[in-house]
């Protein structure tokens, strides 16, 4: 069975909550492609205003092409320039901040990851995201309402998903989320991270490493796959009020995988 027959066959179907997300605005980074763009779509049709932040100009054009009412900023999360711009095209209420912008590596181990793989990934998945989440921060303080959440993956459970670079990032989103769920708890603010597993997405490798692609070859369990719109269904409970409850949380979204 290919990936998508697997992800059809589990029968789940997106079931809009309508105005769930009204009058609220809510900035989601990695818009233009996968989990993003499903996490964009969905607050849009639930009746938020989202700021859909990606690097990828085209596939930026085509969301607002087919949802008119997103607000596109065609931005790099890295650049201080792109973060202002979001910043700005936000306006002085932002209620969510989605960071699911990410980049994987090329699954190699320690003794051959090299200083450029490790920045490269760093620099988007650790860097990107708190330079935007600091930038946002200060207008939810003022607010004293805010929720974010930080999309980690199953690589901050276990050693056995990728390399060495996005193994230790994905691990840093989780410190990232623990201490801003604890400093900002007077404020109103929660900060959630959720952990995918195997999602249908553009997210590949652009070449893989021989040493590591034959470890975690070696590790390759029957995982489930799920669809983008699946991960959206659990990004937007812990952003809306649904998600009132909870923060500090890792939630993975997997299908189960974290227990295989
Ligand atoms: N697909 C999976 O199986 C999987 C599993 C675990 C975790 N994740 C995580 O989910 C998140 C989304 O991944 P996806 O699978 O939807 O991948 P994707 O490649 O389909 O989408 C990622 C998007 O981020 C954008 N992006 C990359 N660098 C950027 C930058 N510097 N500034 C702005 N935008 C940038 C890309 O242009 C792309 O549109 C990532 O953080 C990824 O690590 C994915």
């Amino acid at each position: 069975m290919s990936p998508e027959e697997e992800a059809e066959s589990a029968g789940w179907v997106e079931r809009i909550s309508a105005g769930r997300f009204d009058g609220r605005t809510v900035i989601v980074t990695g818009a233009a492609s996968g989990i993003g763009r499903a996490v964009a779509v969905r607050i849009a049709r639930e009746g938020g205003t989202v700021v859909a932040v990606d690097i990828a100009e085209s596939r930026l054009a085509d969301l607002v092409a087919a949802f008119p009412s997103v607000r596109p900023v065609a931005a790099d999360i890295t650049a201080d320039d792109g973060v202002a711009r979001i910043v700005e095209a936000a306006g002085a209420r932002i209620d969510g901040l989605a960071n699911v912008a990410g980049l994987l590596d090329d699954f190699s181990p320690l003794h051959e990851t090299d200083d450029a793989m490790l920045r490269r990934v760093f620099e988007v998945n650790v860097f990107g995201l708190v330079r935007l989440s600091r930038a946002v921060i200060p207008a939810m303080i003022a607010a004293g309402r805010g929720s974010i959440v930080n999309v980690a993956s199953e690589a901050a459970l276990r050693g056995s998903s990728a390399g060495l670079a996005y193994t230790a990032s994905k691990s840093a989103v989780l410190g990232v989320t623990r201490s801003s769920a604890f400093m900002y708890e007077p404020n109103g603010i929660r900060v959630n991270a959720v952990a995918p597993g195997g999602t249908l997405t553009g997210m590949r490798p652009t070449a893989t490493n021989t040493f590591g692609q034959e470890r975690l070859n070696s590790h390759t369990a029957d995982v489930p796959i799920a669809v983008p719109e699946a991960l959206a269904a659990s990004i937007t409970f812990l952003l809306s009020d649904d998600g009132v409850n909870v923060s500090g949380a890792l939630l993975p979204s997997d299908g189960g995988e974290s227990v295989f």
